[in-house]
């Protein structure tokens, strides 16, 4: 079956890489609007009897992304693909995988709903935190790939004497694993939320450690920046050297890549979401999971 790639709005540029990997035909998704609002998507492909990949990130604009990907998966079936495979660089909704106070919406499990219309769903590192696996909300094939190898590479190249830090428990299935994949020390931190704006981060150990180093500090997501800000704060009073902030997804709502920088860090992201220091493509790690 022949396989033709599809980006749509959030993953374009990505979608055109994976094609080439794959050795596959890219192919646009024409988006436009209807006067009263409505979206109109189109495809101007044959999708007959084809093997469709759909590549989206639902970072940023969440609820028009996962909206627009039902659609692109619905469209392809009503054009008669052979089998639609949708991945999400960046799966929205996946925090919000518990009711937090009561009467809340459990969205992670809707959102699983609305996307169990493709045959396949690939999400890379999607927060697996409270659900610990997309098939547990998925109904249709799901797998979770991690960009682990692609940030070890990059860690390994620019940073080759590095500490890795974790800033929290949680973030220790990508500190700890890279740290240990490329033989680098590692620390992950204590941290409590209070807010989606207020963390209070402990560094236990040694803070003489941090002396004249090299510190890259690790997580999935980089959001407010809070829970990256409040290390940085203590890694700088330790006197460390050189700061750098690696997200896998580089939300970076309202200032706070401006923040982080501000602080004096470098901060880098994969290109899950198209930013201004999305610098770590993943689109090998797609395509080798294709
Ligand atoms: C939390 O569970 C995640 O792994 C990240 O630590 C969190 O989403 C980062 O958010 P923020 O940048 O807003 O502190």
């Amino acid at each position: 079956m022949k396989t033709i790639v599809v980006g749509g709005t959030n993953s374009k540029e990505l979608a055109k890489s994976v094609a080439r990997l794959i050795k596959a035909k890219y192919s646009e998704l024409e988006k436009s609007n209807f006067p009263d609002g409505e979206m109109r998507l189109k495809y101007n492909e044959d999708l007959t009897d084809k093997n469709v990949v759909i590549i989206n990130g639902m970072m940023p604009n969440p609820d028009e992304m996962l909206l627009e990907s039902v659609f692109a998966i619905h469209a392809a079936k009503q054009l008669g693909a052979g089998k639609i495979t949708f991945v999400a660089p960046y799966l929205a909704y996946m925090r919000q995988d518990k009711e937090f106070h009561s009467g809340e919406c459990v969205s992670a499990k809707v959102m699983a709903k609305m996307l169990d219309c493709a045959d396949y769903v690939i999400a890379i590192d999607p927060h697996l935190h409270r659900i610990h696996r997309l098939q547990d909300i998925f109904h249709t094939k799901a797998k979770s790939i991690t960009a682990d190898r692609a940030l070890a590479d990059y860690i390994r190249k620019n940073h080759p004497k590095s500490i890795i830090i974790g800033p929290d428990i949680e973030s220790s299935q990508w500190a700890k694993t890279i740290a240990d994949s490329i033989g680098h020390e590692s620390m992950i931190l204590l941290k409590k939320r209070y807010s989606s704006t207020k963390v209070r981060t402990i560094v236990h150990g040694d803070p003489a450690k941090f002396k004249g180093r090299d510190v890259v500090i690790v997580d999935d997501i980089i959001s407010t920046g809070h829970t990256m800000i409040e290390p940085i704060k203590q890694l700088k009073k330790f006197g460390a050297k050189k700061i750098t902030c690696i997200g896998v997804h580089g939300v970076f709502v309202k200032n706070s890549l401006q923040n982080l920088r501000k602080l004096g860090a470098v901060v880098v992201s994969t290109d899950t979401i198209p930013n201004p220091v999305s610098k770590i493509s993943v689109a090998k790690l797609i395509a080798d999971a294709l």
